[in-house]
């Protein structure tokens, strides 16, 4: 048996993200399209200590502990496989701690395909995702990357054609957003009748993504989430105009926020657009990135 294993996890977008019901345990029911992108983490799990460290961006703002969740699913796949050996956890990031990015559920997605593989687990796709569904809605997505159609909580996922390469600004807040409060937020502006219901129709995504047409995503792409997240923070609109007038095709908030995500035509675009951000001073940083890209790929096989 190998002494460590390393693998690299992508964050992801949502270029559409319709939230539903409130469903009895709690959960919205989704219609969303995911992209991984290029900002990814390295994970690397050991043997023979449980020692989690952190480091790289936003480090200080990961729990490095027994309660991180990638922790938990290397410890969820020695479980299974009934492996007493400790398993440790390093984690390298290059993901924002922000919130809407994915980027805890990314390290978990790495941790259990190199927990895996460190303890010849064998464990087959199918087992990896419904191990991957129990950690979190997003690590399923995490942990297979590409262009996906996710219904359910986000867990059920069904791949999507997508052709070329589109070009993404992530704009960090200084300040968190609650994933539930935004949930919870929503439901209570649709009762009161200020938020409009669900959209479920993601066709025109799904056709642009498999076109390679920046334009025609920039004109479809939606966010249920939007209105609550801008209902709780309203200094996110400010930084949506000022990405349309830095040239951004499109600007959206990233899952429930705070990020917000920017297409733009080209990576010249691109990096123009998170100049003018962070000269602004309008967001704590901005980070360029492409996708699609794969979920968890080995680092070292
Ligand atoms: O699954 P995950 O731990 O990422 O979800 C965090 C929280 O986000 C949930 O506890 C819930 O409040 C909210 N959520 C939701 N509906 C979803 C996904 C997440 O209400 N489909």
């Amino acid at each position: 048996m190998a002494d460590a294993v390393s693998v690299r996890a992508h964050a992801k977008v949502n270029l559409f993200l319709g939230v539903g019901e409130r469903r009895a345990d709690g959960f919205h029911e989704l219609s969303t399209v995911f992209q991984a992108v290029s900002l990814h983490d390295d994970v690397t799990v050991t043997a023979g200590s449980d020692e989690v460290t952190v480091a790289g961006l936003d480090a200080e703002r990961v729990p490095a502990d027994p309660t991180n969740l990638a922790a938990r699913a290397a410890r969820a796949v020695a479980e299974h496989v009934g492996c007493e050996t400790e398993l440790g956890v390093h984690i390298d990031k290059g993901i924002p701690t922000a919130g809407g990015m994915a980027g805890g559920s990314a390290d978990a997605a790495g941790a259990l395909v190199a927990a895996d593989r460190l303890l010849d687990a064998g464990l087959g796709e199918a087992e990896l995702l419904e191990m991957a569904a129990e950690l979190g809605s997003d690590v399923p997505f995490t942990l297979r990357g590409g262009t996906a159609l996710g219904t359910g909580r986000g867990e059920k996922l069904v791949p999507v054609l997508a052709r070329g390469t589109f070009h993404w600004v992530f704009a960090i807040s200084a300040r968190g957003l609650s994933t539930p409060e935004v949930f919870a937020k929503l439901d209570e502006l649709r009762a009161a009748g200020k938020a409009p219901g669900p959209r479920t129709d993601a066709t025109a995504v799904l056709s642009a993504v498999a076109a390679g047409d920046a334009r025609a995503l920039a004109e479809a792409m939606h966010n249920d989430l939007e209105a609550a997240a801008f209902s709780l923070r309203p200094d996110l609109r400010r930084l949506r105009e000022a990405a349309r007038e830095a040239g951004a095709l499109r600007a959206m908030l990233s899952g429930s926020g705070p990020t917000m995500a920017f297409l733009c035509a080209s990576g010249a675009d691109a990096e123009a657009v998170a100049d003018e951000l962070t000269g602004a001073n309008l967001c704590r940083a901005a980070f360029v990135a492409e996708g699609p890209r794969p979920g968890v790929v080995g680092l070292d096989w």
